[in-house]
């Protein structure tokens, strides 16, 4: 079991793109292994390559209740190739983001088409939390944080605190 260290706003990297990964290798593998035991232990229910300063399109996922047993996904190259026109409004909150949670408004449901780690394309249809999940993780892989969904009142007011708790940090 490997902890990576979780990098946190304003770092660029999490406003960065990843690439699309070519080739399932060792490394993808264990990279992925390792995110999940960081995600776990941060806890939280997703992480993103960019949140732990690798630029590769790969992500993990745990959205199970608690209490109830884990359901860990690991998606490589994840992209969403189609959302309900319904919309739902979830708190959400972000590890690069700590202590800042706020309600982000996005599609439902969403299918997800992935790369599994046996190497087969997969397709996920995700409603509720994990449709939230899943959006917001892919959104990092493009450099977009949940603080961009919400009203500019409320982002300046985070993006305050989150520039003041980074020059407390260094
Ligand atoms: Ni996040």
């Amino acid at each position: 079991m490997a902890l990576l260290p979780i990098i946190l706003t304003p770092e660029p990297v999490l406003r960065q793109t990843a690439r699309p990964v070519e080739a399932i290798t060792d490394d993808i593998l264990a990279l992925l292994e390792d995110m999940a035991d960081t995600m776990y232990d941060a806890p939280g229910i997703g992480l993103a390559a960019n949140q732990v300063g690798r630029l590769e399109r790969v992500i993990v996922m745990d959205c199970a209740r608690e209490g109830d047993a884990p359901e860990l996904w690991k998606m490589i190259n994840p992209e969403i190739i189609s959302s309900s026109e319904e919309t739902a409004k979830l708190e959400e909150g972000c590890l690069s983001i700590p202590g800042h949670n706020s309600e982000v408004i996005r599609p439902a449901e969403v299918q997800v088409r992935y790369l599994g780690i046996d190497g087969n394309i997969h397709e996920m249809q995700a409603e509720g939390l994990l449709a939230a999940c899943v959006q917001h993780e892919i959104d990092h892989l493009n450099g977009v944080l949940f603080i961009d969904h919400i009203s500019r009142l409320k982002r300046d007011m985070i993006w305050r605190k989150v520039l003041k708790e980074a020059k407390a940090r260094s």
